[in-house]
């Protein structure tokens, strides 16, 4: 007893000051320092989610609810392969991680590199057949300085390569053009008999202002000579966008796609089913 009584009552608050303190840093830091080490891991850095302040529900939410849609609206299995539009830091591709096994793999591209860095360094490293990569496209928001307009965006991916291609959250912010492109490319990247699932707002579900169940889904500005197309903002319009269907079956016609079906969500607050905050797209190769 070389410390005594005292000496070891010294040595334990200091430990539980410093140990306290290091959990007291990394619950502050990371999402939810009372989760087990491997969860730690695979979570991002509160700085790099869409809003650092969201509950750690809304981030899991999305994690869940994907795993949920792909394989129910897409078919999605173990040996699928899957790309993700706009990926952001791997959060719903963490859904995936249960249910894809090689030869089944997981493609995301994201315009923001310390995003596609971090699920990178997070998951790719747990997971092989996961990939995530930068797409330097010009976001007013998200990519100022990107090289590339999202309407001349060709998908680094072969044709025909993937049996399911999801957007979450991403053609609520393209443009006319953009959406078009994205149409095109994702046809290309199709397998016959793949399917596309994309959340977005569909502008039929909309009944007028104070009718949706937040003020940033209301959409009171056609979007220039655009039929079919509307913007809460008009300075802005990629801050939010809706398009009808109409607007939204011209655009897979063109790109050789059709609509399979239209999930309504919870924003326009109608009565009835509602799955995801946003409605739900699923397209399909068009049948000859
Ligand atoms: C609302 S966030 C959704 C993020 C992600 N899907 C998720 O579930 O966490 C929109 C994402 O789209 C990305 N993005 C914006 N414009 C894009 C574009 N033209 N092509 C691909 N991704 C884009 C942004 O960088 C951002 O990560």
């Amino acid at each position: 007893m070389l410390l005594g009584r005292r000496g070891a009552i010294i040595l334990t608050e200091a430990a539980i000051r410093v140990f306290g303190m290091s959990l007291w840093n990394r619950s502050r830091t990371k999402p939810k320092a009372w989760l087990t080490d491997e969860e730690d891991r695979l979570t991002p850095e509160r700085s790099l989610w869409q809003d650092e302040n969201e509950p750690i529900s809304h981030y899991y939410r999305w994690i869940w609810e994907y795993l949920a849609y792909l394989p129910l609206l897409c078919d999605v299995e173990r040996h699928s392969s899957v790309l993700e539009i706009g990926c952001s830091h791997g959060r719903t591709s963490r859904g995936l991680l249960q249910c894809l096994r090689s030869p089944g793999s997981y493609s995301g591209f994201d315009v923001v590199r310390v995003q596609i860095e971090d699920a990178t360094r997070r998951i790719t490293a747990i997971a092989p057949n996961f990939r995530y990569s930068h797409a330097d496209i010009y976001n007013r928001h998200y990519n100022p300085q990107g090289a590339v307009q999202a309407s001349d965006f060709v998908f680094p991916y072969e044709d025909a390569s993937f049996d399911c291609v999801y957007a979450a959250s991403v053609f609520t912010h393209l443009l006319p053009e953009e959406l078009a492109n994205y149409f095109q490319q994702t046809a290309r990247v199709l397998r016959t008999g793949g399917k596309a699932l994309f959340s977005l707002f569909v502008l039929d579900f909309y009944r007028g202002a104070g009718t949706p169940i937040s003020k940033d889904y209301e959409f009171e500005h056609p979007f220039g000579g655009h039929q079919g197309v509307a913007v809460k903002y008009p300075e802005y319009p990629d801050t939010v966008i809706a398009y009808s269907e109409e607007a939204i079956g011209r655009a897979a016609g063109s790109a050789g796609l059709e609509v399979l079906r239209i999930v309504p969500g919870l924003w326009s607050n109608n009565p009835g089913i509602a799955v995801n905050e946003q409605d739900l797209l699923v397209l399909g190769p068009k049948s000859r």
